[in-house]
């Protein structure tokens, strides 16, 4: 179907009619009208309008190997036609789960032997928590349940992935977080006070950690969740003195240590998994998007021996799973998505090539009036939007800088993500230099039209 095709008036009202989307505000989306994105290739997608974008967000940060791949929808179709679905409850098994569960184990870290697959991150932030909590049971320890996270992490929107996640205005719909959570700060070094180096504030940040063990008293804290760099949350790239301080900590106390890498696995950081690129040694590692590079929902946690042994050997039944936990069409075209990003070595290309390039082009946007700080870490990169650039003073966040940037964006082809102020973007991991040389040029452009229309409205300092 081309673009003339589609009726976007006809399909924007029955979206507004009946579909209420995540993480939206309906009545105003009804008043604008959603853009019905329609067809996708390579790196972009086009809308119902005839419109091409740089998805410079890879979908929802999942399409790692690009869009249009037919070797995912022809695995897809044969598992289909061999075996569409069946459960792994009842004392038995499925040969593509088995298959991506063993794959799996050879791309993890040393000591990750096993897997418990989900539909979703969210799904597996909510084992992740029922992991943990019956090991330390297992252990003797059953008062050990308190779980650490950070404020502005995100661990997913059901009641446990909400409840790790940080962000106030979730907690405040629902009841939430849930009992035996709590959160520490971010190891946002631009959105401190800048009053120590990045390396000092990196080891204050960690110490944070620390201080609210030893406040809640180590024999009650179960474990530590964190994303090696915070995406959502406006990719938030930690100083390099943070990790290794958080190990030590955890290994001083003994506490488990989640690296949530829905976000950071499957090549993003330039590693198969995030904790590698900072040399973390986690005990569960959770996992979703790119496992399939979005092309079907699946998730999971990949569980560390220490974890594993206790689980398995003392643990018996563990009294948790989904119907679609290790769903052979899922698994099926995961595995064939791993098969293509090793055949195209994408986290080498990331680690060696296309990161170090964005990261080039993209610090270098911090010469421009509006960017106060511009990081980029494998092919993941975020800037921070200031009202004043010598002194670093961010916007009112009322006045919402991000999402007017954020329109300029779509309006000029690009999909690029706004998080209040933070600028953020995390595009496939098959883009190219010429790509990125679009992508950079693109992002320029959105912000002179931002900044020509604060100057217009009398925002910017000075
Ligand atoms: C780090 C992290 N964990 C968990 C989730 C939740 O995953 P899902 O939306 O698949 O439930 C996300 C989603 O963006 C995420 O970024």
């Amino acid at each position: 179907m081309n673009a003339s095709s589609y009726d976007t008036h006809d399909l924007q009202a029955r979206d507004s009619a009946h579909y209420l989307h995540p993480f939206t505000d309906t009545q105003a989306l009804a008043g604008r009208g959603a853009r019905i994105v329609v067809r996708a290739d390579d790196i972009y997608v086009w809308d119902s309008e005839g419109q091409r974008l740089l998805d410079a967000m890879s979908g929802l940060w999942c399409v790692a190997v690009g869009y249009g791949r037919r070797r995912l929808a022809d695995a897809a179709h044969r598992q289909m036609l061999q075996l569409p679905f069946y459960n792994s409850f009842f004392k038995t098994s499925v040969v593509p789960a088995i298959d991506l569960a063993t794959r799996l184990a050879q791309l993890a870290p040393p000591g990750f032997d096993k897997v418990f697959f989900t539909n979703s991150g969210s799904e597996g932030n909510d084992t992740v928590i029922r992991m943990v909590r019956r090991y330390w049971d297992l252990q003797g320890q059953p008062g050990r349940d308190v779980i650490i996270a950070r404020i502005n992490g995100y661990h997913g929107s059901t009641m446990g992935g909400a409840s790790l996640s940080g962000m106030d205005y979730m907690h405040a719909q629902g009841g939430l977080p849930i009992p035996g959570i709590v959160h520490i700060g971010q190891p946002y070094w631009y959105g401190s006070d800048r009053g120590l180096s990045p390396q000092a504030f990196g080891l204050q940040a960690a110490r944070w950690l620390e201080h609210k063990i030893l406040e809640l008293g180590p024999e009650r804290v179960a474990a530590f969740v964190a994303e090696p760099v915070q995406g959502a949350g406006g990719v938030i790239i930690p100083p390099e003195t943070y990790w290794p301080e958080v190990q030590r900590i955890v290994d001083k106390y003994g506490i488990l240590l989640v690296s949530d890498e829905v976000i950071c696995g499957f090549g993003r950081l330039g590693r198969w998994f995030g904790c590698q690129h900072y040399g973390t040694r986690p005990d569960l590692i959770t996992f979703a998007k790119a496992v399939t590079s979005g092309y079907l929902p699946l998730g999971g946690v990949l569980v560390g021996e220490r974890v594993a042994r206790t689980l398995v050997e003392r643990g018996g039944e563990f009294e948790h799973g989904f119907t679609y936990s290790g769903h052979p069409t899922s698994c099926a075209v995961a595995l064939e998505n791993l098969a293509i990003m090793e055949e195209e070595d994408l986290p080498r290309h990331v680690r060696e090539d296309a990161g170090p390039y964005l990261k080039q082009g993209f610090e270098s946007l911090v010469d421009h009036p509006l960017v106060g700080h511009a990081q980029a870490l494998g092919l993941v990169a975020g800037l921070a939007l200031v009202a004043d650039k010598s002194s670093g003073r961010f916007f009112d966040p009322g006045l919402a800088v991000g999402m007017l940037c954020r329109d300029f964006c779509f309006d000029s082809g690009l999909v690029m993500r706004a998080v209040g102020d933070r600028m953020i973007i995390a595009p496939p991991l098959i883009i190219t230099r010429p790509q990125i040389d679009e992508l950079i040029a693109l992002i320029r452009r959105c912000l002179d039209s931002t900044l020509a229309e604060v100057k217009a409205r009398g925002w910017l300092a000075g």
